[in-house]
């Protein structure tokens, strides 16, 4: 390991949607200046990074993600001089900030677009993915992730686009190198500023196959699945390669890839050390584990052995081959977990804080996004028109159009897996505290109950916890560079496992149900006495040489063995 380089090891990353996170104006809308109020608030909890999603001018069809110019700030959002005092006030509390970096597409708004646009022989038109056609068939199947065909005809150049989100965010030609280095020059301008890294959205589709093959069924749409022929694509990793030698090589930063649809062994050749490329890529297996029929908008309960295997799977994957994890339960585009993996009716604080140690001891990076740290749950709005979010929207109104669901089906679905669960805005405290004025999207209802304020002077709330599993994870080495084994992989409701380094065994045990469980403890550990390092109730039995243990309902605990 390189102490220099390679200081994302053993730090635990933030994650703040801005839009959502705290409002200075009393527009409604969270902004920088907002963020900036707050940097006390996230030192305190003893996080090494903070992951801003993106900040850059954008016309919000996809709040951000479809970005209009790199080099400006959202005005909504605030200015430049207040990305640099928020940068220089995180920096000053030894805060590093990532940013979004979102290339795989820009906004239809951008100028290359718009020259783009203009004529077939414009020198950015080839920034961009075009087919010929007649306006009447698309140059294939594929359907783009926020619904409706992945292609969107242009009259008057007798051609197709391709987007594989929304029609207002084109992807970028990769293949083609003047775009490529408009792009690390993007980057180096960031970077020479004193950023400290990027996580890059949908890394893995930038490079399309040549031959655009039609996809298989997509669940719940008329159209076909673009993964197959835009995920892992046959020139992602040269590109990667030439971003690092071009760009990232120079600066001592981190970098985190979203890689949709790939494989651990996949995201090793994006994260190895050796490759250059990357420093980790979030996975998506064990988010996938409770899709069903209609993909993500279904409302089937995870398993608990698959969610195991696919941890495990990763865990075991990057460990041998030198890759390195992202770990986390949420993001921006997730539900909250504690509605999802934990119990948000009778044990929100413990399974809240069972998630919190399941995760907090894995090999990898964790990160934590805005709010999971006061244990915030789904939101459940009454109304459809409640929702924001484009995906909801679309994904509501192709299940309007299915026979096979039902409207309250449907509901559930939204309830259970729509992203504004994730952005409804921060609760700061019981009357609410994001915003003087109209807040973007409505607070949780639940504000008044769950919120900053009331968890943060709790000693047995999330937020101290949190406090904990960040400080265990800065002073225990065997959580960084432990070897993991998964226990009992076949038990549907306990998840245990050991991290062992020389000097240190890690046991620990997490119980997802809500009844009380006696599980054998390995025959290795037998005999041995060991301390609790951290545990979610004071329920949780001593290790005193015993053959077994009862876990209580959602009980969760580490036990810290040493070598003698
Ligand atoms: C990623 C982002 C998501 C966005 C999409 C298109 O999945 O996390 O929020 O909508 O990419 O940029």
């Amino acid at each position: 390991m390189n102490k220099t380089t390679d200081w994302w090891r053993k730090s635990v990353v933030y994650q703040v949607y801005p839009k959502s996170f705290n409002d200075s104006n009393g527009d409604g809308l969270g902004d920088l200046l907002g963020i900036d109020q707050k940097i006390d608030y996230l030192a305190n909890l003893g996080i090494d990074v903070l992951w801003l999603n993106p900040i850059y001018q954008s016309p919000q069809v996809d709040n951000g993600y479809d970005i209009a110019d790199y080099y400006q700030i959202e005005p909504s959002l605030g200015t430049m001089t207040d990305f640099d005092q928020l940068l220089q006030h995180a920096h000053q509390h030894n805060i590093k900030v990532l940013l979004d970096l979102v290339v795989n597409h820009t906004s239809n708004q951008h100028a290359w677009f718009q020259e783009a646009l203009k004529s077939k022989a414009n020198p950015y038109h080839d920034y961009y993915i075009w087919k010929d056609g007649d306006g009447t068939t698309p140059p294939n199947n594929w359907g783009s992730s926020f619904g409706g065909s992945a292609w969107t005809y242009v009259p008057a150049l007798k051609q197709y686009y391709l987007h594989l989100f929304a029609k207002e965010q084109p992807d970028l030609n990769w293949e083609n190198p003047r775009m490529r280095t408009a792009i690390y020059q993007m980057m180096d301008w960031w970077l020479a500023k004193g950023v400290d890294g990027f996580r890059m959205d949908v890394i893995s589709l930038i490079s399309k196959k040549p031959n655009y093959p039609n996809g298989p069924a997509k669940a719940g749409s008329p159209f076909g699945n673009y993964y197959s022929g835009a995920a892992n694509g046959p020139q992602v990793h040269a590109y990667l390669r030439e971003m690092h030698r071009t760009v990232l090589a120079h600066y001592p930063v981190m970098t985190v890839g979203e890689t949709p649809n790939t494989t651990a062994q996949q995201a090793v050749k994006y994260s190895a050390v050796d490759r250059q490329e990357l420093d980790m890529v979030f996975s998506f297996d064990h988010m996938h584990v409770d899709y069903g029929s209609n993909g993500k908008f279904s409302t089937n309960r995870f398993d608990l052995v698959a969610l195991k295997k696919r941890l495990s799977d990763w865990q075991t994957t990057m460990a041998q081959n030198n890759g390195w994890n992202s770990l986390y339960w949420s993001n921006h585009d997730q539900p909250r977990p504690i509605s999802r993996f934990g119990d948000d009716q009778h044990y929100r604080i413990r399974s809240a804080k069972l998630l919190g140690i399941a995760l907090h001891f894995l090999q990898g990076t964790p990160y934590i996004y805005q709010g999971e740290e006061i244990g915030m749950t789904n939101a459940q709005f009454d109304q459809l028109a409640d929702y924001n979010d484009l995906e909801t929207k679309t994904a509501a109104e192709l299940m309007a159009r299915n026979p096979a669901i039902t409207s309250a089906e449907c509901q559930k679905a939204i309830y259970l897996h729509s992203r504004d669960n994730a952005r409804t805005p921060m609760p700061w405290d019981g009357h609410g505290g994001f915003t003087t004025g109209q807040p973007w999207l409505k607070m949780n209802p639940n504000f008044p109950t769950i919120n900053v304020q009331k968890d943060v002077n709790d000693q047995h709330g999330i937020y101290q916890f949190y406090q904990r599993l960040i400080q265990l994870r800065h002073t225990q080495a065997v959580i960084t560079d432990g070897d993991y084994q998964l226990l009992m992989p076949d038990d549907p409701t306990v998840y245990a496992y050991t991290r062992r380094n020389a000097e240190t065994t890690l046991l620990v045990v997490t119980n997802f149900s809500d009844q009380s469980q006696k599980r054998p403890v390995p025959p290795e550990l037998r005999q041995k006495a060991a301390q609790i390092l951290i545990a979610n109730c004071d329920c949780v039995p001593l290790m005193t040489a015993t053959t077994t243990l009862e876990l209580p309902a959602w009980g969760a605990v580490v036990y810290q063995f040493n070598q003698s």
